[in-house]
């Protein structure tokens, strides 16, 4: 199957790419070497493919969302975080013997180094978390050296273990340094998901006691946010590990993507938002108009997306929790029903139906993490703590299928040469 591009009175014929989902890309590899330069220009590579992957599929009109071809429902209901973890990175389900090594590896590797307190301890109080974990997430080179330019499958495997089992930590220690708390290690007898709130929320003098509504309730949370296929946050993991930089610094680079509010970092937005309505009366059709005024900056967070034009199948997910949480907790939390307000306005308002704007995940996910405890500054992080497994997963099949450094060519729109001005001239 092809295309063809008439430019200039010539005529380009170029190969068309078909998924597995019977998805057309136009392959425009040898374009401007054909042409003599022409190129394709596609800002925020909104019909741009950067590659071809077997990791995550979705369809945003049908609200789609599959991890190695397992719907997002089935897991979110069935499965263990660590398990989703395992299948996107490796890309099968893994067996009850394979899950356990996968786990073991993972403890043998939960220590770090005592000397990173020491850039903890750099960090003012006031820190915000997602910058705390991605410099921690840096500086684990240096602590790892090993760990920089890995290319077998074998060193690669080591790498990932040792984020798998440091990344938590690191989040953790983030947790506590805001809340004054002693740093924690966490316990190997426990579960992956167990053990990452305990190391968050264990007093020091204190046992502390696995609730079973909150660890199910964050085991589908970090499940829901663990891939996304070409994200923003997955796409700067991408392009930075094209160079060899290696995981860790990739991850860290990703960290930060996801940290913007246009992004990950909408989870804290929203709920942000949804107190700033409740403190002015609750009037949301006051922030309906907002929302839709082009001279106001302000948006309603947690709503729209790049791809879905239809029902964030993560959203829908995370909304029936919200309710299952709160109720099994006995947390009646007024900014549920206000996001609840604004969502039934929203998909009854033309501005909204015509433009597809839906709750995304972001929009119904800070309720829970309240519910669990999780300050509002720790949101992001908790999605960073999900969509790890996702962005290792990405990186390991961008290294293992060689893909090359990323470089996207431009168009100038700039000044024409011209001859260098004395400063007595200028
Ligand atoms: C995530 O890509 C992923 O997969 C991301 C993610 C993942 O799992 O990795 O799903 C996670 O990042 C979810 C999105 C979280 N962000 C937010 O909730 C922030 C609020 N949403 C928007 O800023 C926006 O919807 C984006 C950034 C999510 C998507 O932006 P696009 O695709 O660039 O679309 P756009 O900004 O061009 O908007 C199209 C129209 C515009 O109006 P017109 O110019 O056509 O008149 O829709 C309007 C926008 O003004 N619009 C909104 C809106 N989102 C879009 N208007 C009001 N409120 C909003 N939230």
């Amino acid at each position: 199957m092809t295309a063809k591009i008439e430019f200039d009175g010539k005529q380009y014929e170029l190969p068309v790419t078909v998924g597995t989902e019977n998805e057309h890309g136009i392959d425009i590899s040898t374009l401007r070497s054909a042409s003599g330069g022409l190129i394709t220009l596609d800002r925020g590579y909104k019909n741009t493919g950067s590659c071809e992957s077997a990791i995550t599929f979705l369809d945003g009109e049908q609200g789609i969302l599959r991890y190695r071809g397992y719907s997002i429902e089935e897991l979110a209901e069935n499965a263990s975080f660590l398990e989703v973890a395992y299948l996107l990175i490796f890309g099968e389900l893994p067996s009850q013997e394979k899950l356990d090594k996968f786990h073991q590896d993972i403890k043998d590797e939960s220590n770090v180094d005592e000397e990173m307190k020491k850039i903890l301890d750099g960090f003012p109080r006031s820190a915000h978390p997602m910058g705390v974990v991605s410099s921690l997430t840096s500086a684990l080179v240096a602590f790892n050296p090993s760990s920089v330019d890995v290319s077998s499958e074998e060193d690669m495997y080591k790498s990932i273990v040792k984020l798998l089992a440091k990344f938590p930590v690191l989040c953790a220690w983030a947790l506590r340094k805001r809340t004054g708390q002693p740093l924690d290690y966490g316990d190997s007898s426990l579960g992956y998901v167990e053990n990452i709130l305990k190391m968050m929320f264990k007093k020091a003098n204190e046992d502390y006691k696995i609730n079973p509504v909150v660890a199910s309730a964050l085991n589908k949370l970090l499940i829901l946010h663990a891939d996304h296929e070409q994200n923003c946050s997955a796409s700067t993991v991408r392009i930075v590990g094209s160079s060899h930089a290696g995981l860790f610094v990739s991850i860290s680079a990703g960290i930060n993507a996801l940290w913007g509010p246009l992004h990950g970092g909408a989870n804290q937005a929203v709920i942000e938002m949804l107190e700033g309505i409740k403190a002015d009366g609750g009037d949301t059709k006051k922030y309906m108009g907002k929302a839709k005024d082009k001279e106001d900056p302000f948006r309603l967070m947690g709503f729209g997306h790049r791809v879905y034009k239809n029902f964030d199948p993560r959203a829908k997910i995370i909304k029936k929790s919200a309710d299952d949480v709160l109720g099994d907790l006995g947390i009646e939390d007024p900014v549920l029903d206000i996001a609840k307000g604004l969502e039934k306005e929203a998909l009854e308002d033309d501005y909204f139906v015509k433009r597809k704007l839906y709750p995304n995940v972001d929009f119904y996910s800070g309720i829970i993490y309240r519910a669990l405890g999780i300050p509002t500054e720790m949101f992001t992080v908790m999605f960073a703590l999900g969509r790890l497994p996702g962005w290792i997963a990405q990186w390991r099949e961008m290294r293992l299928k060689k893909e090359p450094i990323g470089r996207p060519r431009q168009i100038y729109v700039g000044e024409n040469h011209r001859p260098y001005a004395e400063i007595s001239n200028r």
